[in-house]
């Protein structure tokens, strides 16, 4: 047999990030000299707090520097437990918990230990970017379920009946979620959890943003309601967003013991255990008070509501109000043109940078990214003002 390709026909699957694609463009664009604006960041523009950059540092001197438990060291997987009964109501024992190299991590190793070839995963539209991917990487079906601008974007039950077949068997929830900013109430959840327990769906409930909320929203853990719906969940959460520590890759995820299990004899033959002196930085960071948390979320909900009160001036565009995470999902369906050409027209013109919402499933959406200091948004804001102004659409 010829062989057209020495890569596997897994990757063949895999679609290239038109996110990448307009990152890049942007660095190239600012190592030339030009004063680029980026609204693209996924990762809080704070730095990691010093006191847990000092639980490193001394686990380095100390020498804490070698292979750990696969799953993650003891103390680490008790304040995660700790973490999810005071913050989510939800009762593990550290042998229920997988500490992985970051949230995406244990969302991929959840998926890789559950998927059969064919077997369909429902993913609510807009989504994080690599959900499909990962799904597709680990030969499962991707069903993608629209949800409305008019329900938040938020997926209900009437659209989960619509898309629920009998190879359904995992649910990816996200709340608040990226790029819409949307957080299910109790209310929600509880239906959503019902539906899945009577349907046998799995879910895994992507938890990554749950202190970024603004507004006084509740984040709700969907696992809370009960054994028999945190029997069927997998909980992911981490420490990349909460604390500003998307470098130190810890994730982690809690779930029934057989699906933990599996994740940790998969853990054992592929990374081993996430790094020893992350994990130490971790520990500090989940046994700390939340002071630098609360701070940084404050910033970002004033961040928000600056965006949005210069958004709401701009005719051509609109956007669903965000209540969590970083980000605003804006609405460029009147400009007549698809968010990649929107986004790389912006960067060559006007020298903004945002992501198209082509790469979370909506091409007549953008990504704004407030993980900006609110000087560079007022310049930002003021450049695409300008731009619309221009009207040269
Ligand atoms: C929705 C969502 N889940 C998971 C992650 C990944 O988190 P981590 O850096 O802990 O892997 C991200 C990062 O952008 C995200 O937006």
């Amino acid at each position: 047999m010829a062989i057209d390709s020495r890569l596997s026909e897994r990757l063949e699957k895999i679609q290239p990030s038109s996110t990448l694609a307009i990152t890049s463009k942007a660095k190239k664009l600012k190592s030339e000299g030009k004063d680029v604006i980026s609204l693209a960041a996924g990762e809080p523009d704070f730095d990691t707090p010093g006191f847990i950059k000092d639980a490193a540092i001394e686990a380095i001197k100390s020498g804490f520097t070698k292979y750990t438990p696969t799953t993650g060291i003891l103390e680490l997987k008790t304040a995660i437990c700790n973490k999810l009964r005071k913050d989510n109501g939800l009762e593990y024992s550290p042998n229920q918990i997988v500490v992985s190299c970051g949230a995406k991590h244990s969302i991929f190793n959840a998926l890789f230990v559950l998927l059969n070839v064919g077997d369909e995963v429902l993913v609510p539209s807009p989504y994080w970017v690599s959900y499909p991917e990962m799904i597709n990487l680990c030969s499962g079906k991707v069903r993608i379920i629209p949800t409305s601008r008019e329900n938040e974007f938020k997926v209900t039950i009437r659209d989960l009946h619509k898309y629920i077949s009998r190879k359904t068997k995992i649910l990816i929830l996200n709340s608040p979620s990226n790029p819409a900013g949307a957080v299910y109430t109790l209310d929600e959840l509880g239906q959503i959890a019902k539906l899945c327990v009577s349907k046998k769906i799995l879910i895994i409930s992507d938890e990554i943003y749950e202190k970024i909320i603004f507004d006084n929203c509740k984040h709700v853990s969907i696992a809370s309601f009960g054994k028999e719906v945190s029997n069927n969940t997998i909980t992911v959460n981490g420490v990349s967003k909460t604390y500003s520590m998307t470098g130190w890759r810890i994730g982690y995820l809690a779930a029934p013991q057989d699906i933990v299990d599996a994740v940790s004899k998969m853990q054992d033959h592929t990374t081993s255990n996430p790094a020893s002196i992350s994990q130490k930085a971790s520990l500090a960071a989940l046994n700390a008070p939340e002071d630098f948390t609360q701070k940084m979320c404050q910033e970002f909900q004033k961040r928000r509501d600056y965006i949005v009160g210069r958004l709401k001036n701009m005719k051509k565009i609109s956007f669903v109000m965000p209540h969590g995470a970083f980000y605003i999902f804006c609405d460029i369906s009147k400009l007549n043109m698809g968010s990649v050409n929107f986004a790389n027209r912006l960067l060559e013109e006007k020298l903004v940078a945002l992501i198209p919402g082509d790469s979370f499933g909506r091409d007549d959406f953008v990504r704004i990214s407030f993980a900006t200091n609110i000087e560079q948004l007022k310049i930002a804001m003021d450049r695409m003002e300008g731009w619309f102004n221009m009207g040269k659409f």
